[in-house]
Protein backbone atom coordinates (compact mmCIF):
# COMPACT_ATOMS: atom_id res chain seq x y z
CA UNK A 1 0.00 0.00 0.00
CA UNK A 2 1.07 3.61 -0.65
CA UNK A 3 0.67 5.67 1.66
CA UNK A 4 -0.04 9.38 1.68
CA UNK A 5 1.84 11.61 3.98
CA UNK A 6 0.43 13.66 6.72
CA UNK A 7 1.34 16.59 9.04
CA UNK A 8 0.09 16.92 12.38
CA UNK A 9 -0.13 20.54 14.38
CA UNK A 10 0.33 20.02 17.78
CA UNK A 11 0.79 22.59 21.04
CA UNK A 12 0.54 20.45 24.01
CA UNK A 13 0.57 17.25 25.20
CA UNK A 14 0.18 15.49 22.27
CA UNK A 15 -1.61 12.31 23.21
CA UNK A 16 -3.68 12.24 20.33
CA UNK A 17 -0.53 12.67 18.23
CA UNK A 18 0.72 9.75 19.68
CA UNK A 19 -2.24 7.60 18.62
CA UNK A 20 -1.76 8.51 15.43
CA UNK A 21 1.51 7.48 14.69
CA UNK A 22 0.94 4.31 16.83
CA UNK A 23 -2.10 4.06 13.77
CA UNK A 24 -0.01 5.14 11.45
CA UNK A 25 3.00 2.45 12.04
CA UNK A 26 0.20 -0.58 10.91
CA UNK A 27 0.70 -1.67 7.92
CA UNK A 28 -2.80 -0.79 6.49
CA UNK A 29 -3.09 3.03 7.72
CA UNK A 30 -3.82 5.03 4.72
CA UNK A 31 -1.20 7.79 5.89
CA UNK A 32 2.14 8.09 7.52
CA UNK A 33 3.41 11.10 9.80
CA UNK A 34 5.99 13.41 7.48
CA UNK A 35 6.10 16.07 9.42
CA UNK A 36 5.34 17.54 13.16
CA UNK A 37 4.64 21.34 13.52
CA UNK A 38 4.14 23.03 16.51
CA UNK A 39 3.38 26.74 17.44
CA UNK A 40 5.53 26.23 21.12
CA UNK A 41 8.50 25.57 21.07
CA UNK A 42 8.04 23.79 24.19
CA UNK A 43 5.25 21.52 23.93
CA UNK A 44 5.30 18.03 25.62
CA UNK A 45 4.18 16.66 22.22
CA UNK A 46 7.50 17.48 20.32
CA UNK A 47 8.91 14.46 22.59
CA UNK A 48 7.05 11.93 20.78
CA UNK A 49 8.73 13.23 17.38
CA UNK A 50 12.01 12.43 18.87
CA UNK A 51 10.70 9.65 20.46
CA UNK A 52 9.16 8.11 16.77
CA UNK A 53 12.18 9.99 14.74
CA UNK A 54 9.90 12.03 13.05
CA UNK A 55 10.77 15.38 11.26
CA UNK A 56 9.32 18.52 13.35
CA UNK A 57 9.36 22.24 13.07
CA UNK A 58 8.35 25.11 15.30
CA UNK A 59 6.54 27.65 13.66
CA UNK A 60 4.68 30.67 14.13
CA UNK A 61 2.92 30.20 10.74
CA UNK A 62 0.45 33.84 11.67
CA UNK A 63 4.10 35.29 10.81
CA UNK A 64 4.82 35.71 6.95
CA UNK A 65 7.91 34.36 7.41
CA UNK A 66 6.90 31.28 8.90
CA UNK A 67 3.70 31.16 6.96
CA UNK A 68 6.17 31.02 3.68
CA UNK A 69 8.80 28.36 4.82
CA UNK A 70 5.97 26.49 6.11
CA UNK A 71 4.02 26.45 2.88
CA UNK A 72 7.65 25.30 1.02
CA UNK A 73 7.94 22.57 3.11
CA UNK A 74 4.29 21.54 3.30
CA UNK A 75 4.33 21.30 -0.92
CA UNK A 76 8.06 20.04 -1.22
CA UNK A 77 6.64 16.80 1.03
CA UNK A 78 3.81 16.74 -0.78
CA UNK A 79 1.61 16.50 2.49
CA UNK A 80 -2.04 15.33 1.26
CA UNK A 81 -3.29 15.89 4.97
CA UNK A 82 -2.65 17.89 7.82
CA UNK A 83 -4.19 16.82 11.34
CA UNK A 84 -5.06 19.25 13.93
CA UNK A 85 -4.17 17.66 17.45
CA UNK A 86 -4.62 19.92 20.01
CA UNK A 87 -2.91 22.56 18.00
CA UNK A 88 -4.67 25.92 19.57
CA UNK A 89 -3.89 28.85 17.32
CA UNK A 90 -6.68 29.97 14.79
CA UNK A 91 -5.05 29.02 11.18
CA UNK A 92 -5.27 32.24 8.88
CA UNK A 93 -7.51 32.01 5.55
CA UNK A 94 -5.48 32.13 3.95
CA UNK A 95 -3.32 29.00 5.00
CA UNK A 96 -7.32 26.87 5.21
CA UNK A 97 -7.72 28.82 1.56
CA UNK A 98 -4.42 27.19 0.42
CA UNK A 99 -4.84 23.48 1.88
CA UNK A 100 -8.98 23.44 1.30
CA UNK A 101 -10.27 19.88 2.33
CA UNK A 102 -7.02 18.52 3.64
CA UNK A 103 -6.95 19.92 6.65
CA UNK A 104 -8.65 18.55 9.65
CA UNK A 105 -9.67 18.93 13.57
CA UNK A 106 -10.73 16.57 16.67
CA UNK A 107 -12.62 18.75 18.89
CA UNK A 108 -13.91 17.52 22.46
CA UNK A 109 -17.55 18.22 21.99
CA UNK A 110 -19.96 16.81 19.88
CA UNK A 111 -20.22 19.31 17.35
CA UNK A 112 -22.52 22.07 16.28
CA UNK A 113 -22.16 22.17 21.03
CA UNK A 114 -19.64 23.71 22.35
CA UNK A 115 -17.36 25.25 20.06
CA UNK A 116 -14.28 27.05 20.90
CA UNK A 117 -12.75 26.50 24.68
CA UNK A 118 -13.79 24.88 28.28
CA UNK A 119 -16.05 22.49 26.19
CA UNK A 120 -16.10 20.21 29.10
CA UNK A 121 -16.54 22.70 32.03
CA UNK A 122 -19.74 23.96 29.67
CA UNK A 123 -21.00 19.91 29.72
CA UNK A 124 -20.75 19.51 33.28
CA UNK A 125 -22.31 23.07 34.45
CA UNK A 126 -25.24 22.51 32.14
CA UNK A 127 -26.08 18.87 33.16
CA UNK A 128 -25.59 17.31 30.23
CA UNK A 129 -26.26 13.67 29.77
CA UNK A 130 -23.91 12.93 26.91
CA UNK A 131 -20.91 14.44 25.35
CA UNK A 132 -17.93 13.62 23.28
CA UNK A 133 -15.71 14.24 20.48
CA UNK A 134 -15.69 15.35 16.67
CA UNK A 135 -13.00 14.78 14.13
CA UNK A 136 -14.10 17.77 11.09
CA UNK A 137 -13.27 19.52 8.43
CA UNK A 138 -11.82 22.83 8.97
CA UNK A 139 -13.19 25.89 7.06
CA UNK A 140 -13.03 29.27 7.69
CA UNK A 141 -15.01 29.44 10.73
CA UNK A 142 -14.30 28.19 14.10
CA UNK A 143 -15.14 24.40 14.14
CA UNK A 144 -17.93 24.44 12.00
CA UNK A 145 -16.64 22.15 8.96
CA UNK A 146 -18.12 19.08 8.03
CA UNK A 147 -18.26 16.89 10.31
CA UNK A 148 -16.33 13.27 9.25
CA UNK A 149 -17.40 10.87 12.52
CA UNK A 150 -18.25 11.84 16.33
CA UNK A 151 -17.84 9.67 19.13
CA UNK A 152 -20.23 9.93 22.36
CA UNK A 153 -19.69 9.28 25.89
CA UNK A 154 -22.20 8.96 29.00
CA UNK A 155 -21.90 11.60 31.84
CA UNK A 156 -22.63 10.24 35.35
CA UNK A 157 -23.71 12.43 38.19
CA UNK A 158 -20.29 12.07 39.74
CA UNK A 159 -18.39 12.87 36.64
CA UNK A 160 -16.12 16.12 37.21
CA UNK A 161 -14.49 17.92 34.33
CA UNK A 162 -11.14 15.71 35.00
CA UNK A 163 -13.14 12.52 34.86
CA UNK A 164 -15.51 13.81 31.39
CA UNK A 165 -11.92 14.79 29.51
CA UNK A 166 -10.63 11.41 30.64
CA UNK A 167 -13.48 9.78 29.18
CA UNK A 168 -13.56 11.65 25.84
CA UNK A 169 -9.99 11.69 25.51
CA UNK A 170 -9.76 8.39 25.50
CA UNK A 171 -12.26 8.24 22.58
CA UNK A 172 -10.77 10.73 20.66
CA UNK A 173 -7.67 8.53 20.43
CA UNK A 174 -9.86 6.18 18.14
CA UNK A 175 -11.73 8.28 16.64
CA UNK A 176 -9.02 10.34 15.01
CA UNK A 177 -7.76 7.38 13.50
CA UNK A 178 -11.18 6.11 12.10
CA UNK A 179 -11.50 9.21 10.81
CA UNK A 180 -8.50 9.11 8.45
CA UNK A 181 -9.40 5.85 7.41
CA UNK A 182 -12.77 6.52 6.25
CA UNK A 183 -12.08 9.67 4.65
CA UNK A 184 -9.07 7.75 2.30
CA UNK A 185 -11.51 4.92 1.72
CA UNK A 186 -14.32 7.28 0.78
CA UNK A 187 -11.31 8.59 -1.41
CA UNK A 188 -10.15 5.01 -2.80
CA UNK A 189 -13.70 3.51 -3.10
C1 LIG B 1 -7.66 17.30 22.81
O1 LIG B 1 -8.59 16.92 23.79
C2 LIG B 1 -8.35 18.01 21.67
O2 LIG B 1 -9.65 17.59 21.45
C3 LIG B 1 -8.34 19.43 22.14
O3 LIG B 1 -7.09 19.60 22.77
C4 LIG B 1 -6.70 18.37 23.36
C5 LIG B 1 -5.26 18.12 22.97
O4 LIG B 1 -4.72 17.08 23.71
N1 LIG B 1 -8.50 20.33 21.03
C6 LIG B 1 -9.18 21.45 21.09
O5 LIG B 1 -9.71 21.84 22.10
C7 LIG B 1 -9.21 22.23 19.79
N2 LIG B 1 -10.27 23.18 19.82
P1 LIG B 1 -3.36 16.41 23.22
O6 LIG B 1 -2.35 17.52 22.98
O7 LIG B 1 -2.96 15.52 24.38
O8 LIG B 1 -3.68 15.62 21.97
Amino acid sequence: MVKKKCCVFISGKGTNLVALIKSSREYNFPVIIDLIVSNEKNAKGLNFAKIFNIDYRIYNINKKKHFEILLNELNKRKISLICLAGYMKILSKEFIERFRGKIINIHPSLLPKYKGLNTFTKAIKNKDKQAGCTVHYVNKKLDSGQIILQKKVIINRNDTEKSLKEKIQKKEYKAYSEAVRKIFSNINS
